[in-house]
């Protein structure tokens, strides 16, 4: 965002940003100057096996943070917890300086927090423009009493198809708003559920493998749209495995093993922490890391498996 521009709206520059998460120091549970979602103790036990055991994250207000670790690590069960879509053994967690820990989904949704799963969810049946639709908050049409009062409903219509084609538009997929869900490729549907996630005027948006799927060519949009979302005042915190992505766009990294958060930092030094690069983006990247930074040998990863 402009300098001038983030004066208008109170928000923080990504410059400044940046420049704020640069003075923090690269410890995994790092508290951050303004952290808008701050976890502690978050645990979620799957029979034997240990998913989550996150003894403390904190994600700065306004920045990209990447979340990154190998297969199983326990990233897309820590955002299934942290929106709703899972309940923990232990963990409290607030965003926005509210508990949300053990809330429905629904609320955590409305409470400006959103997500996109790694299976896209679109309802394929539907049409884009109907995926789009569906997404809107509590619209007036459901009320009782709009049933008696129709052109409050269809004002309310009118509002949220604007909205809807607004971001469709925004996102390239316009000339799809009729077509089927189903009929998009895999990369239109990450756009289609990126877009849908907007609809409801999110503060905070976390992207599950935004890029898994998507061709070549519609990556670069999606930066672009990740950036953009940043621009306009947004927390953004993805998962991601494409290593190039990450130190693309992420403010900050985290990086997570076998449930832990084992390491921290600005990309550049994450990604030159000698255990992260030899445990998961060098040589040995299809090998779990354990807590200590150590990998584990493929026999080990079967011992230590359910
Ligand atoms: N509902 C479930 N029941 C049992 N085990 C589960 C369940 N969900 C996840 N797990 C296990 O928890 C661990 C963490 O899984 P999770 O999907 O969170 O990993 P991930 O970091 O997102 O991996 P990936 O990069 O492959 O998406 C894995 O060992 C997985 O098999
Ligand atoms: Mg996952």
């Amino acid at each position: 965002m402009p300098a001038d521009r983030a004066a208008e709206t109170g928000r923080p520059p990504a410059s400044y940003v940046t420049r704020v998460l640069g003075e923090v120091p690269c410890q995994p549970g790092v508290p951050k100057p303004d952290a808008i979602l701050i976890a502690t103790d978050v645990h979620r036990q799957f029979g034997g096996l240990t998913a989550v055991d996150v003894a403390h994250l904190e994600v700065q207000r306004g920045s990209i943070t990447a979340l990154i670790g190998p297969n199983g690590a326990g990233k897309t069960t820590l955002f299934n917890l942290l929106t709703g879509f899972d309940r923990p053994d232990t963990g409290q967690w607030t965003f926005n300086g509210e508990s949300i820990a053990r809330m429905p989904a629904h609320r955590v949704a409305r409470s400006g927090m959103v997500r996109t799963f790694q299976l896209t969810k679109v309802l394929s049946r539907l049409t884009v423009l109907e995926n789009m639709r569906l997404a809107a908050p509590h619209q007036i049409g459901e009320e009782v009493y709009a049933a008696v009062l129709p052109f409050l409903w269809r004002r309310q219509e009118r509002i949220v198809t604007d909205k809807a084609m607004r971001l469709l538009r925004q996102f390239n997929l316009a000339e799809k708003a009729q077509d089927f869900a189903g009929s998009l490729s895999g990369g239109q549907r990450k756009l289609l559920e990126m877009a849908r996630a907007l609809m409801t005027d999110p503060v905070m948006v976390m992207l599950d493998e935004p890029m898994a799927g998507v061709n070549p060519a519609l990556t670069q949009s999606l930066l672009a749209h990740i950036r953009d979302l940043r621009e306009s005042g947004m927390t953004v915190l993805f998962v991601e495995h494409d290593m190039d992505m990450v130190r693309d766009i992420s403010d900050w990294v985290v990086v997570m093993a076998q449930g832990q958060i084992i390491a921290e930092g600005p990309p550049a030094s994450v990604m030159a922490d000698a255990r992260v690069i030899d445990a998961y983006l060098g040589a040995h990247h299809d090998r779990p890391l354990t807590a200590d930074g150590q990998s584990l040998t493929r026999a080990d990863a079967e011992v230590s498996s359910p």
